[in-house]
């Protein structure tokens, strides 16, 4: 049975890692296609080798560019790698432009598409990963959902119960795999001579925050305000290197990075005081860790964490805001929850799409 992956974005590669694992133990011959939608060493090439992922079969080399354009250009030669590969499955994860290419061109072939961290919902349709969301469940025929949440918002859009899936989330799968390597290999907090409990680990690159000039310089100044007292470090999403250079906005006084690999960013989550992000898997990772989250944006599709006082969302309107949050979540901690599953989501998707794959030929139109 032939599954076709289809990743392209650095939270992808990691979502991937364990289930393409699993896949392989279940007995699966999987087509990993890479939309080339991340391209720098950085932002991809790295995650394959650090996470033991097969090369891709294929890179469609897709680069940057405008929505429209950018889908596309995926849309043209993921057709073509369906039409030859013939896939059983073409599996999907998260909410970029990748996953909303490889649903919308496996669909329209009659290819069954399975979508992983499905339901999820911030009822904001000026995001783009919200229209990737709503179009990619939509066209899937097996929904694998992250969290009980994400369940109830597929079956209040009408979803039918016996195409959703409650997977629990790949991201804890990652997070529980990876977690004792990277204390074990990661020399991050020497190279960067942080202490342990005394620093707070940013990440920014939401389209939101980048390209609105008044929000990413209300979010550095936060930054730079709490470096009174804390250090404060940033490994800088190209996106946002490039808005902030645009803005000319100055980080003096941050500890800014380049993109960092999987290890070397779960050994400093492990270690954070707080964490401030406007990342969806980062929000998660610090829970995993037990470290509070500030998210610097207008909501959250990952509302368990804000319900047991993990996380509070603070919209980046003001400097003063941001930091005022992060110093009141210095030594917080929230009540003692489970809602992404028990850290197997990976070896239930495998034997999901094993057992599902004839049902679901026979639920497409
Ligand atoms: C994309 C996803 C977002 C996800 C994020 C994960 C969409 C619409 N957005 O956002 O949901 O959270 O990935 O990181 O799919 N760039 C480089 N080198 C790279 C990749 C990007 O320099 O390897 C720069 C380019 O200037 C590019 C910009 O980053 O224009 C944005 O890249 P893009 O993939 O369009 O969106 P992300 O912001 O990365
Ligand atoms: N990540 C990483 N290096 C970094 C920043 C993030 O390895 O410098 C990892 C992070 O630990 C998480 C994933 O990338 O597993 C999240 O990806 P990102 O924030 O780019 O996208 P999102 O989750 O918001 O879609």
């Amino acid at each position: 049975m032939i599954v076709l992956t289809v990743v392209g974005a650095r939270p992808q590669f990691i979502k991937a890692a364990p289930v393409s694992q699993a896949l392989t133990e279940a007995g699966f011959e999987e087509v990993l296609v890479h939309t080339g939608q991340h391209y720098d060493e950085q932002m991809s090439g790295r995650f394959f080798a650090e996470l033991g992922l097969s090369a891709p079969a294929l890179n469609l080399g897709v680069g940057s560019g405008l929505h429209g354009e950018q889908t596309a250009r995926m849309l043209t030669g993921l057709e073509q790698v369906m039409l030859d590969r013939r896939p059983d499955w073409v599996l999907v994860y998260g909410d970029t432009n990748s996953t909303l290419a490889g649903a919308l061109a496996a669909a329209k072939l009659h290819v069954p598409v399975a979508h992983v961290e499905a339901g999820l919902r911030s009822f904001n349709r000026r995001m783009p990963e919200e229209i990737n969301r709503l179009v990619t469940d939509t066209l899937s025929t097996l929904l694998f959902t992250p969290t009980d949440l994400a369940r109830e918002n597929l079956l209040r859009e009408g979803v039918p119960s016996t195409r959703i899936c409650a997977s629990g989330d790949v991201m804890l799968d990652a997070a529980l795999h990876f977690g004792p390597r990277a204390r074990r290999e990661s020399a991050i907090l020497e190279r960067l001579g942080l202490v342990a409990g005394e620093y707070v680990l940013a990440t920014i690159h939401r389209a939101e925050n980048t390209d609105n000039s008044a929000r990413l310089g209300a979010i550095v100044s936060g930054l730079t305000d709490l470096t009174t007292d804390l250090r404060v470090v940033l490994p800088l999403h190209p996106r946002t290197k490039l808005s902030i250079d645009r803005a000319g906005i100055s980080t003096v006084g941050l500890d800014l990075v380049e993109p960092l690999g999987f290890l070397d960013m779960l050994r400093l989550e492990m270690d954070a005081a707080v964490i401030a992000t406007d990342s969806g898997g980062v929000q998660k990772e610090a829970f995993f860790q037990r470290v509070p989250c500030v998210t610097m944006r207008d909501e959250t599709e990952w509302l368990e964490l804000v319900d047991a006082g993990w996380n509070r969302v603070v919209p980046p309107t003001t400097g003063a805001g941001i930091a005022a949050a992060v110093r009141a979540s210095v030594g917080s901690v929230g009540r003692d929850v489970t809602p992404y599953g028990s850290g197997q989501a990976a070896a239930i998707i495998a034997s999901n799409l094993g057992q599902q794959v004839k049902k679901c030929k026979d639920m497409l139109p």
